[in-house]
């Protein structure tokens, strides 16, 4: 293996590192992309992810979700178009055909359930080239796909808790936590791949091994939803930023300091919302540009 690059990810890369928004730009500078997910059992998910890419200056974005619960979600959010996707008892049961979309980015996974509909969207999402982030569910049926991903010649970035990983290695949670750093930076050697392995100092490892460990955050986190807010935030970032390790450094950043301001600002770790960290992700990003 190679030599050990290991750093924390602090503000000062965050000021570095974060796009500017210009006063000559438009929609289509900052992006089109898209989110894949929901389910009639979780609805909230992707919405929350979709809000939160909206949220870290996406430029265009749709969302994609079975056409069974279009009406709930479409109704969320204005701002997000919808493609509404053929689906059967309340989950996906078909295809997506990017051909007629125009697309820079993609998340797949929140909230989609681990149905034989959710495995032919990742597949069909992973035949994209453009930066793809996998997500929850998305993940479930990684063996289906690991060798097409060493393949992809565009970037995939996988994000983890570390259940979920242990799942994919088919190793113990425990032995993702004994050596988070050796297990990710493994991983992401193996497959060619961006991997995000979620808790407290989360870790972001490249393809090529180095690793980058986030400074922000607290346990106001550790509640359903945050993750695929997490999601949004690094989708938006893959269509505003050149490095691709940057993008994921500074969105796991924005997270847990959108967080931290809560919590600061007199929000108790007890109540804060995934929907409040996307409300504080505004006021964190209007600190740092
Ligand atoms: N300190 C700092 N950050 C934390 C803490 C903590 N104590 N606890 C959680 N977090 C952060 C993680 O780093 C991560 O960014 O909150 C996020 C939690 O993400 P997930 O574990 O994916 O949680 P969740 O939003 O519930 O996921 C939703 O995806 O993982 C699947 O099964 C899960 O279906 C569920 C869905
Ligand atoms: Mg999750």
């Amino acid at each position: 293996t190679t030599a050990t690059f290991r750093q924390a990810w602090v503000e000062e890369d965050v000021r570095r590192t974060l796009p500017t928004r210009n006063r000559s730009s438009h929609k289509g500078t900052y992006g089109k992309g898209i989110v894949i997910g929901g389910s009639r059992n979780m609805t909230g998910a992707i919405t929350l992810t979709a809000k939160a890419a909206l949220r870290s200056g996406a430029g265009l974005l749709t969302m994609a979700i079975p056409d069974d619960i279009y009406s709930v979600v479409a109704n969320r959010i204005p701002e997000a178009m919808q493609h509404p996707c053929p689906s059967e008892n309340g989950s996906f049961a078909g295809d997506i055909d990017f051909a007629q979309l125009d697309i820079d980015a993609i998340a797949v996974g929140p909230g989609m359930g681990r149905t034989e509909g959710t495995k032919r969207i990742v597949q069909t999402v992973l035949e994209q080239d453009v930066p793809v982030v996998l997500d929850a569910d998305a993940l479930f049926f990684w063996n289906e796909y690991a060798s097409f991903v060493k393949k992809r010649t565009s970037p995939t970035i996988v994000t983890p808790h570390p259940g979920e990983l242990a799942r994919m290695l088919g190793v113990s949670i425990h032995d993702v936590e004994k050596n988070r750093f050796g297990v990710s930076k493994q991983f992401a050697m193996d497959y060619g791949l961006y991997v995000v392995l979620k808790g407290p100092y989360t870790i972001v490892t490249t393809p090529d091994g180095k690793q980058y460990v986030n400074t922000t955050g607290n346990p106001a986190l550790a509640k359903g939803g945050s993750g695929d807010v997490l999601t949004g935030i690094i989708v938006a970032f893959l269509m505003q930023h050149d490095s691709v390790q940057a993008a994921v450094s500074n969105a796991v950043w924005v997270h847990g300091k959108a967080a931290d301001f809560l919590v600061q600002k007199g929000h108790s770790p007890f109540s804060v919302l995934a929907t409040d960290v996307i409300d504080a992700i505004s006021p964190v990003l209007f600190q740092l540009r």
